[in-house]
This record gives C-alpha cells, sequence and structure tokens, in this order.
C-alpha cells in the first residue's frame, strides 16, 4: 500500500480538475488548495469537502504535509511558480505550457536539479484513453513503423477569452493549445528538428481582444527525415463532431493506420482488412466531471496516480523538465517560423538558450 502524497493546488480555475482527482484517487490526500482569490477557494473548499486553502502561496509552500505542488496558474506565471515550489523542496506537476517562453528554462533546470524533486509536465492528452489505447496499439507493433503523424487541436474558444489573462500579450493560443498536438508529435517522433509554418489573427479572434494570431498550420521535420504536420485553429466554430474532433492524433504506419479522437471519445484503426471503431464512452463520467467537456479530471487523475507509481518504483515521471521545456522549445521554433517566414531549426533556439 502507498502512504498517499500530500497535495497542495495553486490555481483553482482548472485547478478544479486536480482537486477532483486528488480527491477521488487514494494515492493522494489533498491537503491545502491556494488562489489570489478568496471567494474562489472558498468556493471550492465547499464544494470538495475541504476545510484548508489560503491565498499566499508561501503559507501553502511553507506546509510540511505538503509534498507535490498542482500548478495551475496563468501560463506566464509557471515559471515563478514552478521555482518557488522546488525552492520549498516540493515535488511539482506543472499544467501545459510548461513554461511560455526559454528565458527562464534554465534556472527552472538548475532548480529541478539543485531540489532533487521530480517535476512533471501535465499534458493531458496523453493520459486520455483513446490517446492511450492508440499508444499501446503502437508501441505493440501491430500498425508497423510510423511513416508520418498529423495531430490538430481546433476549437471554438472564443469562451477563453473572458479570462482577463487571455487578451494580455503575453497570452498565446501557440504555447496554451498548440503544447497538446505538438507534445504529441514529440512523444511519437522526439527527433524533430525543423519546422515551418504560417499563423493568423482571425477577426473573430481580434472582435474577442486577442492580440496574438489564433489560426496555424505548421509542417515538422524529424532528424530521421520523417514529416508530420500540426494544426490550431482557435476562434472559429468547428463541423460536426462525428465528421472532425477538436482533437485528433492520426498515426500513418507500414502496416495500419489509427486515430485517436478527443471529446468523442473513439479510436478507429485499419491493418490491412482489419478495422475498427472503439468506443470509450462507457469512460465519459469519469473523463468529464463537470463544465461540459472544458475541465480535465479523468485526465488528471490518470496522471497524478501514474505520477505517484513512479516515486513509489523510484522512477521519473514522463513527460519530465527536460523533456517539457524541449517542447516549449519547439513551440518557440514554430514562433519563429511563423514570424520570419522560413523553416527553423530546434537546434538554433536550443542553441541560442544555452539549452543544448
Ligand atoms: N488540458 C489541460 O491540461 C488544461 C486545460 C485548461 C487549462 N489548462 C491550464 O491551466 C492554467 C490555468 O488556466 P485556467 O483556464 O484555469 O485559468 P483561470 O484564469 O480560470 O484560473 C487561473 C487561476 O489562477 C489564479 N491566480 C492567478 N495568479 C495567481 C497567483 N499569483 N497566485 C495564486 N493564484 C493565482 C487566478 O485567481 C485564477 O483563479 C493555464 O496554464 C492553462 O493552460 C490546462
Amino acid at each position: 500500500m502507498i502512504k498517499p502524497l500530500g497535495l497542495g493546488v495553486l490555481g483553482l480555475g482548472e485547478g478544479r480538475s486536480i482537486i477532483s482527482a486528488g480527491v477521488h484517487s487514494p494515492l493522494w490526500q489533498v491537503v491545502c488548495l491556494c488562489d489570489t482569490n478568496a471567494a474562489l477557494a472558498q468556493e471550492r473548499c465547499a464544494e470538495f469537502g475541504l476545510n484548508r486553502y489560503t491565498t499566499d502561496y508561501a503559507e501553502l509552500l511553507a506546509d510540511p504535509a505538503v509534498d507535490v505542488v498542482g500548478i495551475y496558474t496563468p501560463d506566464h506565471l509557471h515559471a515563478d511558480h514552478i521555482i518557488q515550489a522546488l525552492h520549498a523542496g516540493k515535488h511539482v506537476i506543472c499544467t501545459k505550457p510548461f513554461i511560455d517562453d526559454l528565458s527562464r528554462a534554465n534556472e527552472v533546470l538548475a532548480a529541478q536539479q539543485r531540489s532533487g524533486k521530480h517535476v512533471m509536465v501535465g499534458q493531458s492528452t496523453r493520459f486520455f484513453a483513446p490517446f492511450i489505447r492508440q499508444r499501446q496499439h503502437y508501441e505493440s507493433g501491430a500498425l508497423g513503423e510510423l511513416v508520418t503523424i498529423e495531430a490538430s487541436y481546433s476549437a471554438d474558444h472564443r469562451w477563453f477569452l473572458s479570462k482577463p489573462w487571455a487578451k494580455q500579450p503575453t497570452f498565446k493560443w501557440l504555447y496554451g493549445g498548440i503544447s497538446h498536438p505538438a507534445d504529441l508529435i514529440r512523444w511519437y517522433l522526439p527527433d524533430v528538428c525543423e519546422v515551418m509554418g504560417y499563423a493568423y489573427l482571425s477577426s473573430n479572434g481580434r472582435a474577442g481582444g486577442l492580440v496574438n494570431p489564433d489560426t496555424y498550420h505548421f509542417v515538422l521535420k524529424a532528424a530521421s527525415g520523417k514529416i508530420a504536420r500540426v494544426t490550431g485553429v482557435y476562434s472559429c466554430p468547428t463541423v460536426p463532431e462525428e465528421r472532425d474532433s477538436p482533437m485528433t492524433c492520426i498515426l500513418r504506419c507500414e502496416r495500419g493506420a489509427s486515430q485517436a479522437d478527443y471529446h468523442e471519445l473513439r479510436y478507429a484503426w485499419k491493418i490491412g482488412e482489419q478495422a475498427a471503431i472503439e468506443s470509450f464512452e462507457a469512460q465519459r463520467a469519469y473523463y468529464f466531471r463537470f463544465g461540459g467537456v472544458s475541465h480535465h479530471a479523468g485526465e488528471y487523475q490518470n496522471y497524478i496516480e501514474y505520477f505517484a507509481r513512479c516515486l513509489a518504483r523510484g522512477e521519473t515521471p514522463k513527460p519530465d523538465a527536460a523533456e517539457g521545456i524541449v517542447t516549449v522549445a519547439l513551440l518557440q521554433t514554430m514562433e519563429e517560423s511563423t514570424i520570419t517566414g522560413h523553416p527553423v531549426k530546434l537546434e538554433t533556439v536550443l542553441n541560442r538558450h544555452q539549452l543544448n
């Protein structure tokens, strides 16, 4: 029997999902919540039958019962919050995007190494049923060698623009949204080394107050010569989900092809004459517990339980800080390509930030 890990949660918007994950998991105990918004913290305590909250992050970090801090604050605050947690001797689970620029990447890595604590990036899609199934199917060898991968995350996220930080120049859908499909690409093609792409700010996004692009198409190349594609569109209506999923990962391999779809809880594959469309619909209530499909409690429960099992076995939970930072570097490489209009090498960005 593993001793439950004590969880402190920072940022209680999407942080609601990790609270739900923690209170429903035998491997975790939710110890304390923290948000600068006291009324929200009280609301979350009442919702989950908890009694401890603070508006002061330092107080959460000083609590010896907190083993792990779950960080769900706005993207541009993650680096600071990760470093503070590590300095306080806590393990960290930080939502995506891990950080939103590379200027403090080395500081994050140094803090992690000095602390000897674990840092896991909450790349939630890896922990969602159809994507877990796709990974296992691929690893079984049944599909054969990967030829190419196409990942997309396109959703009408105009509702998100009601959050004040979404209209600041620091908020970029490239990091907030494309961190999902970019991570899926690196999961299958860790040697991605070059990117070209275009970005555009739609009139819908501009009208909503966005200042950075909301529409992206990229082509990526791996050192092996394999190529991949990433798409993200965030301020437009979408076609019916029967025809297109907001989040999709397609693997085209030597012997077969497969597609994992997000909200539809669907996995489809074809190998030779054999084909199937598998449904994980029975798990809908586990994955989506409140707020329609806008919260991610099931994925988070899967990743915090994976984190706890890794610690109990003395293993490093993945993606860790080093892997997460290369994914951020890939996002920055993508951004540079949209700005310069030319292909950009990942290595150029890593070298510039002394990350090689
Ligand atoms: N699939 C996923 O993994 C997923 C889904 C949604 C959001 N997210 C991520 O979660 C993070 C938060 O997004 P959100 O939608 O919950 O935003 P939000 O604005 O709804 O919530 C952020 C919360 O952080 C609090 N906060 C801000 N600064 C703080 C500080 N210094 N100390 C304590 N609390 C502070 C705010 O009061 C707010 O309640 C983002 O990084 C986002 O990308 C991840």
